[in-house]
C-alpha cells in the first residue's frame, strides 16, 4: 500500500500563503490543527489514600487558524472532569462519550473564534480515576522496605490523557510548569525548582509538602511524568543523581558511579548538538515498572533489573540517554513515525557501545537485536502491517504495535544509509539532522527530504539517494535486508551451541559440558548462546536443560537477560523443572518485555499455571502490563 505524505493545506484566510499542516496523528481525538498547547502547568495532591491524582491543569493555546475554530477538543481517558474555565470564566463544555481506543473527547465551545497566533487559557478542574492507565498505586506492602505507600506514572504512547486533559500528541510540544503535593518526596519531568511549602494534614492524615518542577524545553505530553514514594537520592556524576528506595540506594549508585560522562561524552561526540535537559538523572523504580526504560526527560524512569551488580545491563542507560536528542529533543510526529524515536535512538546506542569499547560490540548488540526482529516478525507474522517501518495506526492502539520492529528496522535504515553514504559523510548529516529538527516533531517524509536535501550538492551522494528505493523501506512488511555483521563477540557462543547441538540433537555425548566453557564471556555472550540454544530447544530432554542450567550458573544467575531466555529454553523443552522459577521470576518482575513472551510461554505448556500465575499477580502488575497480558492470555473480549 502506498500512502501519501501528510498533505498540506492551505487554509482559506487573508494570507493565502499561509499553510498549515492536516494532523499526522490518527491516535488523538483533539483538534491540535486549530489549537496548540504552548505551556501546561499541571497542579496535583497525591492522595494515595484515594489513589488518585486531584487538581488540575492549565492549558494556554495558540490559536493556528484565523478565528473559524470554535471549538477546542481535548484528550481525557477515564478522568473525573469537574469544571473548565476559559481565560478565567465559565465556558461551555462537554465530555463526549468514549471512542475505543482513544478515550472521551473534552469539547469546550468558545463564543467567539481566536485570531491567529493569539493566546487562550483553558483551566480544567480534574480527577483520575481507579481506571487510570498510566499510574500505578502500590500500598506499603507491596514497596520494598513497607514502610511507605509509592506511585509512579508510564504516559507513552497515549497515557497522559488518564492523568490529565491534553492534547495527546507527541506532534504538540509544550513547556510545562509541575506544582505537586505530597506526603512523600515527589520527582517529575522537569527541574526542580523553588522552596517546599508545608501544609499540616487535617486529623491522622499526614501533611504535604508542595514540590515544584520546570520544563523549559517544550516537551510532548508523553514525555509528563510523576513518581512519589520513599525516594532517595545520590550523586552518580557531575550532572546526575540516581534515585531510588533508600535500601537500593547504594547498590544502584555503585552500578551507574561514573557511568553517565562517558556515555555523555560518546554521544556529544556523534550529534554535536550540545545536551539540553541541564541534568541527567536517573530514577530506578519498583519491579513493576513495566518497561526496561523510559526517557521521561531529567530523570530517565528504569527498571530494577538493571541493576545487575555487574554493570552488564547499563545500556538501556545509554539508549535513554541517547533519547534526550532522538525523541525528546526530535519527536516523531505521530505513532506510525515511531521508528523515528526508537530506531534513531538504538542507532546512537550502539554507537555509543562502539565509541567506547570498539565496533566489535556496536555489531554484537546489532546481532543480538536481529534476534529481537526475528522473534517480533515471526510473533506478528511477516506480512503484517505492524513489521513495516511507518505503519498505518487509524483506529489502532499503538500499545498494540509495540515491539523490536520499530527499533530493529529503524537501526537498520540509518545503518543502510551509513553503509550507503560511507560512514564519513553520514556522520556530517547526524548534527544537521538534530540541529534542523530540535524542538520539533517530524514525520518519515521529513526524515527524507531532509537528507535528500543535505546532500543535494554532492553529486554522488544525491545519485545514490535518487536510486533509493523509499517506498520499499517505508512499507514494504517483513525483514530488511541482513547486512554482514562483524561476529568477533559471538563466535565462542555459536560454537559452544553447536556443541550442545551435537549433544542433544544428534545425541553425540562425546561433548562434556564445564563451567568454564564460558570463562571470560560477558553476560550478552551467554544471551547469544542461549537464544542459539533456543531454536533447538524442542530436542533438549528435561535433563539437558538441567545441565545447562547448572554447569553454567543459569539457573541462580541474577541477571534476568540471561535467566529469562535460560527459561525460554526450558519452557520450549518442556522441562517441568523450568515452570515454577518461571512462576516465581513473573512474580518479582513487571517489565513486559519479559512478562509477554514468558507468559506466553507458559501458557502453551501449562495454561492453568500461567492463569493462576496472572491472577496471583494481577495486581503487582503496571496497569499496562495488565492490559497486555490479558489480551496475550484472553484474547481482545477480556479487556
Ligand atoms: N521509550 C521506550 C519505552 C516505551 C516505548 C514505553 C513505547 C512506552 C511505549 C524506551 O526508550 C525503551 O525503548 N526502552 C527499552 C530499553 C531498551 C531498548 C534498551 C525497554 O523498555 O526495554
Ligand atoms: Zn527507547
Amino acid at each position: 500500500m502506498h500512502k501519501a505524505p501528510a498533505a498540506k493545506i492551505t487554509v482559506p484566510m487573508t494570507d493565502p500563503n499561509v499553510t498549515i499542516r492536516t494532523p499526522r496523528d490518527p491516535n488523538t481525538l483533539s483538534n491540535y490543527h486549530n489549537f496548540l498547547t504552548t505551556h501546561t502547568v499541571a497542579e496535583f495532591e497525591i492522595d494515595f489514600e484515594k489513589k488518585v491524582l486531584n487538581g488540575g491543569v492549565e492549558l494556554t493555546f495558540e490559536s493556528l487558524t484565523d478565528a473559524e475554530a470554535k471549538e477546542l477538543v481535548l484528550d481525557t481517558s477515564f478522568l473525573d472532569v469537574k469544571d473548565v474555565k476559559l481565560d478565567g470564566k465559565d465556558v461551555e463544555w462537554n465530555l463526549g462519550e468514549r471512542i475505543e481506543p482513544y478515550g472521551a473527547p473534552l469539547t469546550v465551545t468558545l463564543d467567539k473564534g481566536v485570531p491567529k497566533g493569539e493566546s487562550i487559557k483553558i483551566a480544567v478542574k480534574v480527577s483520575t480515576t481507579d481506571k487510570c492507565t498510566a499510574l500505578q498505586w502500590m500500598t506499603p506492602a507491596q514497596t520494598s522496605n513497607k514502610k511507605h505507600p509509592y506511585m509512579f506514572s508510564q504516559c507513552q504512547a497515549i497515557h497522559a490523557r488518564s492523568v490529565f486533559p491534553c492534547q495527546d500528541t507527541p506532534d504538540v510540544k509544550s513547556t510545562f510548569e509541575f506544582k505537586l503535593r505530597s506526603p512523600l518526596p515527589v520527582l517529575a519531568s522537569g527541574l526542580p525548582t523553588g522552596s517546599h511549602q508545608y501544609e499540616a494534614g487535617k486529623d491522622d492524615k499526614a501533611g504535604t509538602l508542595l514540590y515544584t518542577f520546570e520544563q523549559r524545553v517544550p516537551i510532548p505530553s508523553y514525555l509528563f511524568a510523576v513518581a512519589s514514594g520513599d525516594i532517595a537520592a545520590a550523586s552518580i556524576g557531575p550532572r546526575s543523581l540516581i534515585n531510588t528506595g533508600p535500601e537500593e540506594l547504594l547498590e544502584c549508585q555503585r552500578e551507574l558511579e561514573g557511568e553517565m560522562e562517558p556515555f555523555m561524552k560518546a554521544i556529544h561526540s556523534i550529534v554535536k548538538v550540545p545536551y539540553q535537559w541541564t541534568q541527567y538523572n536517573c530514577l530506578i523504580l519498583p519491579p513493576s515498572f513495566p518497561y526496561g526504560g523510559m526517557e521521561n526527560p531529567v530523570w530517565t524512569y528504569a527498571t530494577p533489573s538493571i541493576i545487575s551488580g555487574d554493570k552488564q545491563n547499563i545500556d538501556v542507560i545509554a539508549h535513554e540517554l541517547s533519547h534526550s536528542w532522538s525523541g525528546n529533543l526530535v519527536s516523531a510526529g505521530s505513532w506510525e513515525h515511531f521508528w523515528l524515536n526508537e530506531g534513531w535512538t538504538t542507532y546512537l546506542e550502539r554507537r555509543i557501545a562502539g565509541y567506547l569499547h570498539g565496533e566489535e560490540h556496536r555489531h554484537f548488540s546489532a546481532i543480538i537485536g536481529w534476534k529481537a526482529l526475528e522473534d517480533s516478525i515471526k510473533n506478528y507474522g511477516e506480512d503484517h502491517e505492524y513489521t513495516k517501518l511507518v505503519i498505518d495506526l487509524k483506529g489502532k492502539d499503538p500499545d498494540d504495535a509495540f515491539s523490536s520492529i520499530p527499533y530493529e528496522k529503524g537501526f537498520h535504515a540509518l545503518y543502510a544509509f551509513e553503509l550507503l553514504l560511507g560512514k564519513d559523510k553520514w556522520d556530517t548529516f547526524i548534527p544537521h539532522y538534530f540541529d534542523t529538527f530540535k524542538f520539533k516533531s517530524l514525520d518519515s517524509y521529513d526524515f527524507k527530504a531532509c537528507l535528500i536535501d543535505f546532500f543535494a550538492k554532492d553529486a554522488e551522494a544525491a545519485k545514490k539517494l535518487d536510486e533509493f528505493d523509499w517506498d520499499k523501506l517505508f512499507y514494504t512488511p517483513g525483514f530488511p535486508k541482513k547486512p554482514e555483521f562483524d561476529d568477533t563477540m559471538v563466535k565462542t557462543c555459536y560454537e559452544l551451541a553447536s556443541k550442545w547441538e551435537a549433544r542433544v540433537s544428534k545425541k553425540e555425548a562425546s561433548f562434556a559440558p564445564k563451567a568454564s566453557d564460558i570463562n571470560g564471556w560477558v553476560a550478552n555472550q551467554s544471551v547469544v548462546f542461549l537464544e542459539r540454544l533456543q531454536a533447538i530447544s524442542e530436542s533438549f530432554t528435561p535433563k539437558d536443560v538441567q545441565l545447562l542450567g547448572e554447569t553454567y550458573g543459569y539457573t541462580t544467575t541474577k541477571n534476568i537477560e540471561v535467566l529469562s531466555r535460560f527459561l525460554t529454553v526450558g519452557l520450549r523443552a518442556k522441562a517441568e523443572e523450568t515452570y515454577q522459577p518461571t512462576a516465581e521470576l513473573l512474580g518479582r518482575i513487571g517489565r513486559m518485555k519479559f512478562v509477554r513472551p514468558l507468559f506466553r510461554l507458559l501458557e502453551k505448556v501449562d495454561r492453568d499455571l500461567a492463569l493462576k500465575t496472572f491472577e496471583k499477580n494481577r495486581d503487582f502488575y503496571h496497569p499496562i502490563c495488565r492490559q497486555m497480558v490479558e489480551k496475550d492470555l484472553f484474547g481482545e473480549e477480556k479487556k
